[in-house]
């Protein structure tokens, strides 16, 4: 199965990595490798042709893909144009409009190429990505678009339906519960601010972070799936300002039929948001048969994060298998 990786960030790394080291778990799944075909990044491509992975990553972490005897300064589009592949991993940055992950899925699916995607801002624009898709007859997957490693879509459409998702609540940003409990143990904002930097959790820009624009991104997400809505980002209601972060507080996103509100909420210790510490997320289904169903991590980041991806990966080849 040939992938291109479009984006070489925190998660993409680790994604290299997982593909490198799982090379005998992926075999037995798919019943055959994964042959990572091209790894772009801003700066331009590496066509693979047989470099080994962790020489790519190895290049990204000192002087740069350009290091590489096969880089080639042409961008990713480019690169999702020219270059045959089966499918294309969006991973680059979540932005103010959902560019340039857009753009890449759109050359992708007119390519005749599936996606598999992690990038939320390409989810919550005025672009329907799942309709053109549809129209275009591609896969388009985004488990890891809302609490990175936590099952959330597969668990609805595997495990969920014949529930009525009455509503969702939870902690779906990981950076601003790591900020609130490194401040809890006595440490400065400035400081867990730059550790959450180090450890990949955070967003580029933290304010998506610490002001809940990441937070109303995925509950839209959430919303538009949910109850088929098409709420965008401007109509969330997002009251958590960076400016309000506190001990004792955790940034609580509802997603109700009314909408999605995120806001800063004094948690009591009986609550399961309140065990929330370090890169925690929470996600809270209240169905109509199945009340509270909560899913908890303690730990949520890039590699979390890399790990869904691969599994839609896996999974894409799978439907593909069978139609
Ligand atoms: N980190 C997490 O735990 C996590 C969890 C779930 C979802 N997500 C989402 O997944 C996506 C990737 O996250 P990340 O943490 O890996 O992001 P990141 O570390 O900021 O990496 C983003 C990558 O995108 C590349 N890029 C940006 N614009 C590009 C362009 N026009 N062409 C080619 N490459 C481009 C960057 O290139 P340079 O390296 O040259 O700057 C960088 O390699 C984001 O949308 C994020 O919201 C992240």
């Amino acid at each position: 199965m040939r992938v291109q990786l479009i984006g070489f960030g925190s998660i993409g790394r680790n994604l290299l990595k997982l593909i490198n080291d799982k090379g005998t778990i992926i075999q037995q799944s798919i019943g055959e490798k994964i042959d990572v075909v091209s790894v772009s990044d801003t700066t331009g491509t590496v066509i693979t042709d047989g470099v080994p992975l962790t020489r790519i990553i190895q290049a990204k972490e000192g002087g740069g893909l350009k290091t590489l005897d096969s880089f080639e300064k042409i961008s990713a589009t480019s690169a999702i144009v020219d270059l045959e592949s089966d499918l294309v991993v969006e991973i680059t940055q979540s932005t103010r409009d959902g560019r340039p992950g857009i753009d890449h899925i759109m050359a992708a699916f007119e390519y005749e190429k599936n996606v598999v995607t992690a990038n939320k801002s390409v989810l919550v624009s005025d672009t329907d990505l799942f309709s053109v898709a549809k129209e275009m007859g591609r896969n388009l997957r985004y488990e890891a678009t809302v609490c990175g490693g936590l099952p959330v879509f597969n668990l609805m459409d595997y495990c969920m339906k014949s529930a009525k998702v009455l509503s969702v609540d939870g902690i779906f940003n990981a950076t601003s519960t790591f900020v609130i409990s490194r401040m809890e143990e006595g440490k400065t904002q400035t400081s867990a601010r730059g550790e959450a930097m180090n450890l990949g959790i955070a967003e580029r820009d933290q304010r998506d972070d610490l002001a809940g624009i990441d937070s109303a991104r995925k509950g839209i997400i959430l919303h538009r799936r949910i109850y088929g809505s098409t709420l965008t980002l401007k109509e969330a209601t997002v009251s958590s300002k960076e400016s309000e972060i506190a001990t004792g507080l955790r940034q609580i996103t509802d997603v109700t039929p009314k909408g999605v509100n995120v806001e800063y909420k004094k948690v009591d210790g009986k609550s399961v948001f309140a065990n929330a510490v370090g890169p925690a997320m929470v996600i809270r289904f209240n169905t109509d048969v199945l009340d509270h169903l909560t899913i908890f991590t303690d730990h949520d980041g890039p590699l979390e994060s890399a790990a869904t991806v691969l599994n839609d990966i896996l999974l894409s080849r799978s439907e593909k298998a069978a139609k």
